[in-house]
């Protein structure tokens, strides 16, 4: 049985399609003073396998994660599995200073105790793996990535804006068939700042694909938009597995001049326009 977060509804359901399990009736509530409650009133007590789907976008998604892993133990799951198809904190996976919590550490060990085992989706870093305490497993969506692109894209260019996602950029460019791959340099000066080194490539006349990880602020797409326009591009368009798109991201991606946004249902956005079910299925 599939159970699904609150974040994460749709993708629970197309994972139920997916392995031909059945999707779990759940209740998000709310109690006066705050307190959350999801639960999962129709679940079978024969159901000895429950898988826990759900992304944690914000803080109070830990809560219900851990609700809907104790509820499904609670109905009699025996072997339960959580999905984390968008790991929050999941980027602060070291202490940059003395007296700052490793948070990626903390989450993870807090997940770990209601679960046999975790699947996490593309996180940013794969250390994050280590600090569960039952065995986690890491899938690549970055394939997925090809499904929305236009069929007919000019001499496509797959780029990645840092070095560290040049091998997303491969699996999405392998994924749709052809084209050639690049990738920029980064400097990130603060959480909302950075400097883009554009490489060699001659980007003049064809379509650019960004393919990042994740887009957060959008500071790092949409520098790089902008730079591929003053280049001469003729499309830009921005592909992402976590289409976070914190605060005034989709307007500085907008202004930027990007063509067209998609992400995966890691989480679930407007631009989401590709599932990760198929891949996160291969994992159960
Ligand atoms: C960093 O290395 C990541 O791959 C992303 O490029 C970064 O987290 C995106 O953040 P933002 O959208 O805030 O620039």
């Amino acid at each position: 049985m599939i159970v699904p977060g609150s974040n994460s509804q749709a993708l629970g359901a197309a994972l139920a399609a997916e392995t031909g399990r059945s999707l779990a009736d759940v209740r998000y509530e709310r109690f006066p003073d705050g307190e959350r409650m999801a639960s999962t009133p129709g679940i079978d007590s024969a159901v000895h396998r429950a898988v826990v789907v759900a992304s944690t976008t914000a803080d109070t998604a830990y809560v219900e994660l851990l609700q809907l892993q104790d509820a499904a133990r609670e109905a009699g799951a025996d072997e339960l599995v959580t999905v984390l198809p968008y790991m929050r904190y999941g980027r602060q996976e070291h202490a940059f200073e003395h007296g700052q919590p490793v948070s990626a550490r903390a989450v993870a060990r807090a997940v770990s105790t209601g679960t046999d085992r975790v699947v996490l989706v593309n996180p940013h870093e794969a250390s994050v793996t280590d600090f569960f305490d039952v065995p986690c497993a890491v899938v690549d969506a970055a394939p997925r990535l090809a499904a929305p692109l236009p069929a007919n894209l000019t001499d496509p260019l797959f780029l990645s804006p840092d070095a560290g996602a040049v091998a997303l950029a491969e699996s999405a460019r392998d994924a749709y068939g052809r084209g050639g791959v690049d990738f920029f340099q980064k400097v990130r000066h603060s959480g909302t700042e950075v400097e883009i080194t554009p490489g060699d490539a001659d980007v003049s006349g064809r379509d650019v694909i960004v393919v990042d990880d994740i887009v957060a602020t959008g500071t790092t797409m949409s520098e790089s938009v902008g730079l591929l326009t003053d280049r001469g591009a003729d499309g830009v368009y921005v592909t992402c597995v976590h289409p976070l798109l914190a605060r005034n991201a989709r307007t500085k991606l907008e202004r930027a001049g990007v063509s067209a946004i998609y992400g995966t249902d890691t989480i679930e956005r407007e631009v989401t326009a590709t599932s990760v079910a198929p891949t996160v299925a291969d994992a159960l």
